[in-house]
């Protein structure tokens, strides 16, 4: 740790951010000293040739192992960087800081019970450990291009696992560990992956949770040959011998270097799945150069990563959040991470604060529901010391403004820049955030895009709409090295859903926004039938395709309703097949939820409806539903097939 950074840190941390005009901040002249990047010029810069500024990042912050010769190439509806050039993320993650930074952290990682013993990896123990998962891997048979299942709490072995597979050059695939056996078996068969890497169990809220109960369900009926688990929480599981294998035993016989494997920049690194608007989730391809220099700048610029600071994001890695923010961008940057296995509000809503004050945490990324259930008789924040942190993140969905004043004055004490950062799983990093030395800093609006990424404002014509104006938010090309290469298996809905609606060489986001006079955006939310749902991303489509597997259920609709602490929850409306409604029947169509999803999508209230409102062809107006529930205007039905429905449904809601 050098002294004269902190030294300044603390100068920045007293003066406090500038406020000007009515809600607009400003760094101060020592926060911008501080930063990485503080001259609005990089922005024009950036602007003016966004291949070659890509192309210095790329050569300035990753270590290649052969330099690419050709920056970008386009053909729609694909697009490439960094062509024929070869790296190794892990590598680049890991073996590059052994010179200097071996015995600095690199990863704390945080039970769920306070009492139980934190563990610290240095920069060398993870090396120590991914080389060995990587022997491991390979000598289960795993070779370059081979699909991994990961299906893990959040325990250090969940970055160990994905650095492992990226060392050898597998892909991985992460399943967040909280969805169903059933989501995980439908991306264990999509992507036939023949080995998965799980846990016994984990700890949330003080119970143990049995992991291993659902792998084994899942791989029922898929490829996978090889389980490799983690002795986490030590209970009692099923094990089937010639399947099962311990990570600890196995690890006693591998050999402990393990030669990275050389990777061409647009190999996959690995396979996230997110919902789309359809019943079926898709998996988004991210490959290795150009997600990885993404995931680099982004991580130090927004978050202004130094030497000395230790990143605390909130999200799990089973999330692209987790992924690029938990693993690959602050680790190729050499940063200390914090992982937290449980809940931010047990055992008491200030364990987040502890955990704060504890590690001495600097920069602090969570979600907006997360800050508004802190905020929610948040009183006790008064006797917390925040003074460690420097930096807050936002990210997942649109930050009301209460909650934007609320986490900046009572958690960054005025003192931190809130950086809200607006990107997607398919973005791979992020796109649209204020930086910390420059600003400005607007309640509720994200801030420019990220410099070398060309965004616009579009009505539904296509045409580019003024300042202010509504509209939808599009990328234009050159496209962001970190964006996906595709969807797995399925050319089709990748050309339909993004590069479909303003032709082509315009990526569509389905998200509505607008921008100020300074380019500074406003995100409105989704424009398609993906609910954020704490920040969480389900569609419409597959918890209506869940709730209709049930035997006695004939038809449904999900509605998001917006709520005060997570944005929003669904509501289902269900036509019952000839059975009596009953409590038990809510009952079971909310465990239909967690079954086929997980108790993410778990719907907020079911009601019993006769019909539902359908245009003549049959398709469901979700939209009078939703105006329906929320007490709005009902616009004119007499053109559905049944308009009597509406008026069926509204009395059903009034009882
Ligand atoms: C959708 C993507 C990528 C991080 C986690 C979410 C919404 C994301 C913001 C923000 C307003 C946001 C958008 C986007 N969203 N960040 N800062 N302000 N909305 O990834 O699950 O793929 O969801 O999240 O609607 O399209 P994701």
């Amino acid at each position: 740790m050098k002294k004269t950074k902190l030294k300044l840190v603390t100068k920045g941390l007293k003066k406090g951010i500038k406020k000007g005009k009515k809600d607009v901040y400003w760094p101060t002249e020592e926060l911008k000293k501080n930063a990485w990047i503080n001259k609005k010029s990089i922005y024009k810069k950036a602007e003016k040739d966004p291949l070659k500024f890509w192309e210095s990042l790329a050569a300035e912050g990753i270590i290649w192992d052969k330099k690419w010769k050709k920056t970008y190439s386009e053909k729609y509806p694909y697009f490439q960087w960094f062509i024929e050039g070869k790296l190794n993320v892990s590598y680049n993650c890991i073996d590059r800081h052994l010179q200097d930074k071996k015995n600095k952290a690199a990863i704390i990682w945080e039970p769920d019970s306070p009492e139980e013993k934190n563990r610290v990896l240095t920069y060398h123990d993870l090396y120590y450990e991914v080389n060995k998962l990587a022997n491991v891997l390979k000598n289960l048979g795993v070779k370059k291009g081979d699909v991994v299942g990961i299906y893990l709490p959040m325990i250090p072995e969940g970055q160990i696992s994905m650095l492992a597979c990226s060392r050898i050059g597998a892909v991985h695939n992460v399943v967040f560990s909280a969805f169903s056996a059933e989501s995980l078996k439908y991306r264990l068969k999509e992507t036939g992956a023949k080995i998965l890497i799980t846990a016994d169990g984990y700890y949330r809220k003080g119970k143990v949770i049995n992991l291993k109960a659902k792998a084994d369900e899942a791989v029922k009926k898929t490829k996978v040959k090889k389980v490799i688990v983690i002795n986490r929480a030590g209970i009692k599981i099923d094990w089937n011998k010639k399947r099962d294998f311990w990570w600890h035993e196995l690890k006693e016989k591998a050999d402990s270097y393990c030669q990275p494997q050389a990777m061409d920049s647009e190999d996959t690194l690995f396979i996230l799945y997110t919902s789309g608007t359809t019943g079926k989730p898709k998996g988004i391809i991210h490959t290795t150069g150009g997600y990885l220099t993404q995931a680099h700048w982004t991580a130090k610029w927004d978050f202004n990563l130094h030497d000395d600071d230790i990143l605390w994001s909130t999200s799990d890695i089973g999330w692209i959040t987790g992924h690029t923010y938990c693993c690959y961008g602050p680790l190729s940057n050499g940063a200390t991470i914090l992982i937290y296995e449980g809940m931010l509000n047990y055992p008491q809503p200030d364990r987040w604060c502890k955990i704060i004050e504890k590690y001495g945490i600097t920069v602090f990324y969570t979600s907006p529901t997360a800050i508004r259930m802190f905020a929610k008789n948040g009183d006790y924040v008064k006797k917390i010391n925040f003074a460690s942190l420097r930096i807050l993140g936002s990210v997942g969905e649109p930050i009301n403004k209460e909650a934007w004043e609320w986490f900046f004055q009572n958690v960054g004490k005025k003192r931190s820049p809130l950086i809200d950062t607006w990107w997607q799983t398919e973005t791979g990093g992020t796109m649209i955030n204020s930086l910390p030395g420059i600003g400005p800093f607007i309640p509720t609006l994200a801030g420019r895009s990220f410099p070398g990424i060309r965004l616009a404002i579009l009505d539904d014509n296509g045409k580019v709409l003024p300042a202010n104006k509504e509209g939808n938010l599009v990328q234009l090309s050159p496209f962001a090295p970190g964006m996906l290469r595709g969807i797995y298996k399925n050319h089709k809905k990748y050309l339909e859903t993004y590069w479909n609606k303003f032709g082509k060489r315009i990526y569509f986001t389905s998200d509505g926004a607008w921008k100020d006079c300074q380019g500074n955006f406003r995100i409105i939310g989704r424009l398609d039938d993906i609910i954020k749902i704490a920040g969480h991303r389900i569609s419409t489509a597959e918890l209506e395709d869940a709730i209709t597997k049930h035997h006695f259920v004939a038809e449904c609709a999900v509605i998001p309703l917006p709520h005060e602490i997570k944005g929003n929850v669904p509501i289902a409306l269900v036509v019952l097949k000839k059975v009596k409604p009953s409590l038990k029947l809510i009952e079971e169509i909310i465990k239909q939820a967690e079954k086929f999803i997980g108790p993410i999508a778990r719907p907020d209230q079911v009601f019993f409806v006769e019909d539902l409102p359908k245009t003549r062809s049959g398709k469901i107006m979700r939209r009078i539903l939703k105006n329906i529930l929320t007490n709005q205007p009902v616009e004119d039905i007499s053109t559905l097939a049944n308009p009597e429905s509406v008026e069926n449904i509204k009395k059903i809601l009034r009882k």
